[in-house]
This record gives structure tokens, C-alpha cells and sequence, in this order.
């Protein structure tokens, strides 16, 4: 592993986006979420992107200037159109009209089609949360990364989940996971790390059950999490971003996800301070539990990425060798020359 602070990370990736063409403003929105990403310890959506994202650039699916804008609106929902930007700008601009319209009216729903790759869902939820907005957010597909419970061929894509809820003077909470038992991304990581991925994660192109991460990109499928459960939101995910927005009628590229976003004001019933300082007595009870064997506590939802980066702002984000090279030869792609780290 080699060791990055995050301003290294930063500057590297600004240097590669801007020199594939991507203007200042949606360069930094990209590069900040992708480092948050890895300082949040989730190396999945973090820089390991790069080099995926490039190519989209360079084949014309990621359309790095272009800016979302909204197809139609009530005071209370929004279908965006992401207009093929980095997905990241796409559900930014996304996440910004539901706060604004959950704070005017309560509650808000948003619809992004026509959206790239977002990267990582609690992103946008912690956004709302801190703004004292409770959020969830979806992003499905019907792809053939992940197997419906019971099955041996792929039916859907990882479709993940994440909920954002403010606090008081506790961190807000954030729950973020895919739908199958693993991220594809971290099947990414795993690979480039030269390590197995957890049993019952990962079936191979035959239907059988293997740990190796690369059977996975050698037409290899994801599991479900959770058997039934998990398979049964991913197909909700599928019906809310996908059916429900219509991102099927804007499907004229490949791998293309709709997004769906719910947003409600934290004072919708109540006095929002009320809310709030409710939810740390729940988040209170919950941490007093005492810690079951092999546990040192209980965390809540959000509480190991608030830890992982703290920690990791100081001691710096660790990126695989594999991966730091694909990283290289992803900026040699657009000219850039990165030094020997
Ligand atoms: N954009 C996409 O298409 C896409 C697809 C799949 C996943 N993702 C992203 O991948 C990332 C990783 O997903 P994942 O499925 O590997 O997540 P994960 O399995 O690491 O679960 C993370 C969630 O569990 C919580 N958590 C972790 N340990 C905990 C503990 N001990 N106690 C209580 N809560 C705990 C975290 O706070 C977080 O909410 C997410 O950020 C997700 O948004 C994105």
C-alpha cells in the first residue's frame, strides 16, 4: 500500500479531470466527493474511480461540463436531467433542489435520469442531514452485477440505499450500504489488493459460490444481502429510481442508473430541535448497550466513517500498488505525467 495524504489525492486528481477537459467547478465537486469517499474509508467510490471515469470521458458516456437542469417541477418533487455530467454533479444538483424544496414544503421527491456513476450514496444524505433534513436516497438499475435471491444470473446492479437523519449534539446519522452483499467496488478493491472477498458474497459465471474477486469481473455475479430481504429492496430500488422517474425512457446509453431522492424537513411535525434531541436519547440507548463479545462498542450508522476520517486526515488514506499504477496510466491517458510516489 502507498500512503497519500488527502490534499496528495486532491491535487493529483484535479490535475488528471482537468486535464481531460473537466472545467474547474464540476472538477472540484468530483474530486472532493471521490477523496471524502476514501477518507470515509469507503476506497471503492474514493480515487480507484479515476481511471473508470477517464475512459467514460474519453468514449463521450461522461459529458464533464455539462450541467444538469430540471425537465419538469412541482413545489414539492423534480425531475432532474442529469445531461450525461459526472454523476456526482448530476445528484449534487439533485440533492440541493430536494433540501430546498423540503425545507419550502415539508417533504420533497427528485428524480435524476440521464445520470452517470454518483459514487457514494451517504455523500448526498449526510448533505441533507446536516442541513436538518432527513434524506434517503436510491440508486437501482436492472444490470447483471447482482442475482435476485435464488437465482444464478445477474438481474440487477448493486443498487445501494442511504438515509440520512440530523441529530443533536450527536453525529447525524448515516446509513449507506448496496444492496448486495458487497459493493461491487470493494469486489474492485479486493482484486487489488490481491485478497478473497467474504464467503457468500460472490457466485462465478457457473452459479457457484467462490471468494476470489475475479471471477466477479470474468462474468462472475454479486449475492444479494440479507437472502430475500436484501434481493426484495433491490427491486424496490430498481422500481422507485428506474420505473417510478422514468429513467427508462432516457436509457439511449449503456449502464445508465436512475436516482431517486425523498427528502422531508426534520420540523415537519414538530419543533426540528425536538426532533433532534429525541433522536440522541434513541442514539444514546442504542450506544449504552453493552458490547457483545469481540466488539470493543456499538456503533451507530455514520459513526465509523466520522471515525475513519478523523483518523485518516491525520495518518493519511492507503491506496493499493494496483491500483495507484492504473491511476498512472490514467493520467498518461490525457498527458499527464504523475512523480514516483
Ligand atoms: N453509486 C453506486 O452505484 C453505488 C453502488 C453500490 C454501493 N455504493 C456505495 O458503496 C459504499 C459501500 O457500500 P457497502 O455496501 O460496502 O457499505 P457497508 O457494508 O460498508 O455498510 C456501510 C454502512 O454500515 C454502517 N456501519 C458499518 N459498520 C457499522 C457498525 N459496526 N455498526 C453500525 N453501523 C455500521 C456505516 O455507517 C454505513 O452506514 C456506500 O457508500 C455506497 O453508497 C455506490
Amino acid at each position: 500500500m502507498i500512503q497519500f495524504t488527502a490534499d496528495e489525492l486532491r491535487d493529483t486528481a484535479t490535475r488528471i479531470f482537468r486535464a481531460a477537459g473537466a472545467d474547474p467547478e464540476p472538477t472540484a465537486i468530483l474530486v472532493n466527493h471521490l477523496i471524502d469517499a476514501n477518507l470515509a474509508g469507503h476506497d471503492s467510490h474514493g480515487v480507484i474511480r479515476i481511471p473508470a471515469y477517464i475512459q467514460a470521458i474519453l468514449r463521450g458516456q461522461i459529458q464533464p461540463n455539462a450541467r444538469p437542469s430540471i425537465i419538469q417541477e412541482t413545489p414539492v418533487s423534480a425531475l432532474v436531467d442529469g445531461n450525461w455530467a459526472f454523476g456526482q454533479i448530476s445528484a449534487r444538483y439533485g440533492i440541493d433542489v430536494a433540501i430546498a424544496k423540503a425545507k419550502a414544503q415539508g417533504v420533497a421527491v427528485v428524480g435524476v435520469v440521464r445520470c452517470n456513476h454518483i459514487g457514494r450514496l451517504g455523500t448526498y444524505s449526510t448533505l441533507a442531514a446536516k442541513q436538518g433534513v432527513v434524506a434517503m436516497v436510491t440508486i437501482g438499475s436492472i444490470g447483471n452485477s447482482t442475482a435476485p435471491f435464488g437465482g444464478r444470473k445477474g438481474a440487477f446492479g448493486t443498487n445501494p440505499f442511504s438515509f440520512g437523519f440530523p441529530a443533536g449534539d450527536r453525529p447525524d446519522v448515516m446509513v449507506d450500504f448496496a444492496t448486495s452483499a458487497i459493493a461491487g467496488g470493494k469486489v474492485q478493491v479486493a482484486r487489488a489488493k490481491h485478497e478473497p472477498v467474504p464467503p457468500g458474497s460472490l457466485l462465478d459465471k457457473n452459479g457457484q459460490p467462490t471468494t476470489d474477486p475475479n471471477a466477479y469481473f470474468d462474468g462472475g455475479m454479486l449475492l444479494p444481502f440479507g437472502g430475500h430481504k436484501g434481493s426484495a429492496l433491490a427491486t424496490l430500488s430498481v422500481l422507485l429510481s428506474h420505473v417510478l422517474t422514468g429513467a427508462y425512457n432516457f436509457t439511449d446509453k449503456t449502464s445508465l442508473t436512475g436516482t431517486f431522492m425523498l427528502a422531508i424537513d426534520a420540523g415537519l411535525f414538530r419543533d426540528r430541535a425536538a426532533v433532534e434531541a429525541d433522536a440522541d436519547r434513541v442514539l444514546g440507548k442504542i450506544k449504552d448497550v453493552p458490547p457483545a463479545p469481540g466488539f470493543d462498542e456499538v456503533l451507530v450508522p455514520g459513526e465509523p466513517e466520522v471515525r475513519t476520517a478523523e483518523r485518516r486526515l491525520k495518518e493519511g488514506i492507503p491506496v493499493a500498488e494496483d491500483t495507484w499504477a492504473e491511476i498512472v496510466a490514467a493520467a498518461q491517458s490525457v498527458g499527464v505525467t504523475l512523480e514516483k510516489k
